[in-house]
């Protein structure tokens, strides 16, 4: 049987954003998880500057690999040799290589719900079985060690994300220890998505790789870097899963865009342009922050890294892309509805992206609030869930 898998309803939405915007519409997209910035501007250069020289044919920047594995090392004490990583085509085909690196059909991998949407959907398509953990305001929407230790039978694996997406929480070094321990003790394989590393507001999040050294570790260009058109990611595994790894990619996909790893490299010593932009996401999340109060919004778990808010609506609605679509046609603010990230709860939730300019977050803030102000109650709102 052929798995059926849902679609990315923030696409849809950000369609109907732009088919708005077509007819002459104001609209701020804060619907999709990627910066509005574009690549740093040395990397665009270096862009520009090998498109005359290279042949651009299949590759793997060796220079690059090297790159990658400094940073483990510069940033987290860990020692990575460049024939661990994998380059990819950004985090998203990392993932499916680690996945079927990994696990056999209807192997049980287990994640925090909610989470991204395409952790659920591309073990759907593997024929992975889902089990999804419930982890409310109460976890800060993130799953521990303790929930992994009460899952019976154990599952054959675990996809961990520090920040997360939709919510933005972060999982201290001490849980991840914890993680480490009881996925080592029950043979729970680690996926570690890696991100939203380098976006962070307190803390920097800490790599699985500190804690479990055969964990896979997935990254990407394409938030931190703000690189997501390019189409650059990479993944990190133990040298026994390496070369089952590399056959995968060399199969499925080849090599990822020459010319998006020659940038990539520059990308990195590019790193003031994109603390910069860190500079940017933290005035946009404190303006954000300061206002849900006004917008009626009290249930969230405030951010600790990348670029979202996910806030509970379910005082005003049971329908959350019915609510993002109203929210964007009534104030061209454009939003994710919170069923992409999770099937039982999403409905009274929305993600917002602080990812763009400060001027835009100020702009929907104040469009916002005189919109929520009117919503209408729901008669029989839905319970509220547990909080911190
Ligand atoms: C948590 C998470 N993992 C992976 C991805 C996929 O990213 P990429 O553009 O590198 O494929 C995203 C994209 O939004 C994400 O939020």
């Amino acid at each position: 049987m052929v798995a059926k898998i849902d679609p990315f309803h923030a696409i849809a939405i950000g369609g109907e954003a732009y088919r708005l915007e077509a007819e002459g519409r104001s609209v701020i997209h804060m619907e999709y998880g990627q910066p509005s910035t574009g690549a740093p501007s040395a990397a665009i250069a270096e862009a520009h500057r090998v498109l005359d020289s290279d042949p651009m044919g299949y590759w793997e920047s060796a220079a690059l690999k090297e790159r990658v594995a400094l940073l483990y090392r510069e940033r987290h004490g860990v020692t990575v040799q460049a024939e661990q990583i994998l380059l990819t085509c950004g985090a998203s085909p990392g993932l499916v290589i680690a996945l079927t690196s990994l696990f056999e059909p209807g192997a049980k991998v287990a994640t925090a719900r909610p989470g991204y949407v395409a952790y659920r959907n591309t073990m759907k398509a593997l024929y992975l079985e889902v089990e999804e953990v419930a982890c409310g305001p109460a976890e800060r929407y993130q799953i521990s060690a303790a929930a992994i230790e009460a899952l019976e039978p154990a599952p054959q694996g675990v996809i961990v994300a520090s920040p997360a997406n939709p919510t933005g929480t972060i999982i201290p070094g001490e849980e991840l220890a914890r993680i480490a321990e009881v996925c080592a003790k029950r043979g729970i394989r680690i996926v570690s998505d890696e991100i939203y590393h380098g976006l962070t507001y307190g803390e920097p999040a800490h790599s699985m790789l500190e804690y479990a050294p055969d964990a896979i570790v997935v990254n990407s260009f394409s938030k931190y870097f703000s690189m997501a058109g390019w189409r650059l990611g990479w993944v990190v595994f133990p040298p026994d899963l390496i070369e089952a790894a590399r056959a995968r990619m060399g199969n499925l996909f080849l090599t990822p865009p020459s010319l998006a790893q020659h940038a990539g490299l520059k990308a990195f010593e590019c790193i003031d342009e994109l603390e910069a932009h860190v500079a940017t996401y933290r005035r946009n999340r404190e303006l954000l922050l300061a206002a849900l109060p006004a917008l009626g919004l009290k249930e969230i778990a405030p951010p600790d890294g990348a670029f979202y808010i996910y806030a509970d609506v379910g005082r005003l609605t049971n329908d959350s892309l019915a609510f993002c679509r109203k929210l964007l046609n009534e104030t061209g603010v454009a939003t994710a509805p919170g069923i992409d990230f999770d099937p039982v709860e999403g409905q009274r939730h929305i993600r917002m992206s602080f990812a763009v300019s400060t001027d835009r977050i100020e702009d929907a803030i104040a469009r916002m609030i005189p919109w929520f102000k009117a919503q209408p109650p729901l008669s029989q709102p839905l319970a509220p869930l547990r909080t911190i």
